[in-house]
């Protein structure tokens, strides 16, 4: 008996609404996992794999295979506090034509409640959500993406705060009908929306990652950003990290980048410089509030990584591979001979003859990927060999340094520093990438990607640079450090200048230093870069002309990027915050006096 009288008539209603077959409340329990899984195995919609104990491989209908951001929807009743990177829908209207959709739209289902906390159960940070869904896929996935079950019941108690979460594959089934391997609606069909002011989720017809598993960008970024700027602590698209330095002194580091730029790659970075240490605490979102002490502390909300597969290799990021051992949902990964899964990237030679995500015979002459380049593991967090002992530590872990960046094959360079925290929230505000395969939509398209929340701001985003304003000014002397980087600048022939992966470790101890107080810089038009010599370049073999090329602010090319820079801030109007604006005035200024700028210490 439902003790929570909001909570048992939401459910009524959504299953008078739905008209599942049954409806059945998760317990988080290991049974119930192995139940699900085992019941998907026999349905056929999933894979047991030989080699991966307690490992599954799923295969999406082709057409839901990511985010899908043209039908993502940011549902307020003033059009402006959607913002202009928002789609928006207003909320009665867009409740009629979604309610008209779920209308039995469970027939032939079950409908499964998943009780789920983001974040530490009981943290002061933490925030319960209550999904709704019809997909045992989805159920599954939330077991490691979140903390799942009776606990978080008997924290909500019978009048506890709770983030309604409701979502159904669209795809009722009729009598004597087959269900599909992967139930989902068509395009047109598929609703992620949101409503902020109500802390509200409805997702109708994709069974897919963000779309589907609604703790992660629904709650913990789109409605968890609206609530934190309400109530002032912050809900950002960042990894979190510990590094440790060879006397023993650590930095959490918290970093944001667009999907698909190597976040789980740097949350689980090996050192290549010695005596450095790295520990991961999340690899894709974290939480942030001001602490007893003034500081900026972090939580990872969730409980697993939702990884990008292809690329993932004992090369390019050895701990996940570590992490993926067993115990592991694959989504669109493609099957080997022996039973085990392979994606492109993975080590060593691509195997003669695997079976691709669509289910067709693949071999290395075929014209297409084996795995969809959106290819997912989904893996306990718990279960990454260097996941930090304090990774759920409930008050969090204090933030010394903040990274934006993107993929940038030219003008940006490897990395700056910001000058101070107005010129860290323009450095983000401007953030730039070239486009990936982790939402819909054409890849290799530069966009302006603030913060890396354009597709995860629930808010207006003027007023969300507002915000990062406010926290400074808040945080004060103990604001962390803000930097950029690039990983990605290609030189005329179209190569990486820079190796990547464990190697970015050696920016990473620049920036440690800059915190420390131990390492100069020079300033330039843009931000501050490191002195000659001021990388630890040790045992890496890049020419000087390639590590200039790294570092180069040609203003000609920056001055010629200040129209789209102009462009992007024009469509926030009014709610554009002045001080952001003074900072294009300011950088437009240094790059006019760029040639005569002088060395100086910073
Ligand atoms: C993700 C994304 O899945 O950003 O993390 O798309
Ligand atoms: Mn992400």
């Amino acid at each position: 008996m439902i003790r929570h009288e909001r909570l048992r008539s939401w459910i009524q209603e959504i299953e008078q609404l739905c008209r599942p077959d049954q409806v059945y409340w998760c317990d988080g329990t290991k049974e119930e996992y192995d139940r699900l899984i085992a019941q998907t195995i026999a349905n056929g919609s999933s894979i047991p794999l030989k080699k991966r104990p307690n490992s599954v491989l799923f295969r999406s209908h082709p057409s839901d295979v990511a985010r899908v951001e043209d039908r993502t929807y940011i549902s307020t009743r003033d059009r402006d506090d959607a913002g202009p990177t928002n789609n928006w829908a207003e909320p009665g209207e867009l409740k009629a034509v979604m309610k008209d959709l779920y209308r039995g739209c469970m027939k032939g289902r079950t409908m499964y409640v998943i009780p789920f906390s983001m974040g530490p159960i009981g943290s002061p940070i933490a925030k319960i959500g209550i999904e709704i869904t019809d997909s045992p896929y989805v159920v599954c996935n939330m077991h490691i993406m979140t903390r799942v079950g009776t606990k978080v019941m008997d924290i909500l108690g019978s009048d506890g705060e709770f983030i309604p979460c409701l979502h159904s594959v669209g795809a009722p089934i009729e009598p004597g009908q087959q269900d599909a391997a992967w139930p989902c609606a068509p395009m047109e069909k598929k609703y992620i929306s949101h409503f902020p002011e109500e802390n509200l989720i409805w997702s109708y017809g994709s069974g897919y990652g963000g779309n589907a598993l609604l703790g992660k960008k629904c709650l913990a970024l789109r409605i968890a950003s609206a609530m934190a700027r309400r109530e002032g602590w912050m809900a950002e698209h960042m990894l979190i990290l510990r590094l440790t330095n060879p006397e023993g002194r650590q930095f959490h580091i918290a970093a944001a980048f667009p999907s698909a730029c190597g976040k789980t790659n740097l949350a689980m970075i090996q050192p290549t410089i010695k005596g450095w240490k790295c520990e991961t605490i999340g690899d894709d979102i974290a939480w942030m509030k001001i602490g007893p002490d003034g500081r900026l502390y972090a939580i990872n909300p969730e409980a697993g990584f939702f990884g990008v597969a292809p690329g993932t290799s004992y090369n390019s990021n050895p701990m996940a591979m570590d992490t993926l051992r067993e115990n592991i949902i694959f989504t669109n990964c493609a099957l080997t001979d022996n039973g085990d899964i392979w994606w492109e990237g993975m080590d060593g030679e691509p195997p003669a003859h695997t079976v691709d995500w669509k289910g067709r015979d693949w071999n290395p002459d075929s014209t297409d990927p084996a795995a969809h380049p959106n290819a997912r593991f989904t893996a306990p967090a718990g279960q990454c060999p260097i996941i930090c002992s304090d990774w759920e530590k409930p008050e969090g872990v204090p933030i010394d340094i903040l990274i934006f960046g993107g993929r940038r094959a030219g003008v940006v360079p490897l990395v700056n520093e910001a000058f101070n925290w107005d010129h860290g929230v323009f450095l983000g505000a401007t953030a730039s990438s070239e486009t990936t395969a982790a939402n819909i939509g054409d890849i290799g398209n530069l966009r302006r990607d603030p913060f890396a929340m354009k597709p995860f701001c629930g808010y207006n985003m003027g007023e969300y640079f507002q915000h990062w304003l406010d926290m400074g000014d808040r945080l004060g002397e103990n604001a962390p450090r803000i930097f950029y980087v690039n990983w990605f600048r290609k030189n005329g022939q179209g190569k990486f200048l820079w190796p990547g992966f464990s190697e970015n470790s050696r920016i990473l101890k620049w920036m440690c230093e800059r915190v420390e107080g131990k390492a100069g810089a020079r300033k330039t038009a843009i931000g501050l870069q490191p002195d000659e010599g001021g990388l630890d370049l040790t045992g890496l073999n890049i020419p000087a002309e390639g590590m200039k090329a790294l570092l180069a602010v040609d203003p000609e090319a920056w001055k010629a990027e200040i129209p789209s820079l102009e462009e992007h801030f024009a469509q926030f109007g009014g709610r554009l915050p002045e001080r952001v604006k003074k900072q294009l005035d300011e950088l437009k200024v240094r790059l006019g006096a760029y040639a005569s700028t002088a060395r100086e210490s910073a």
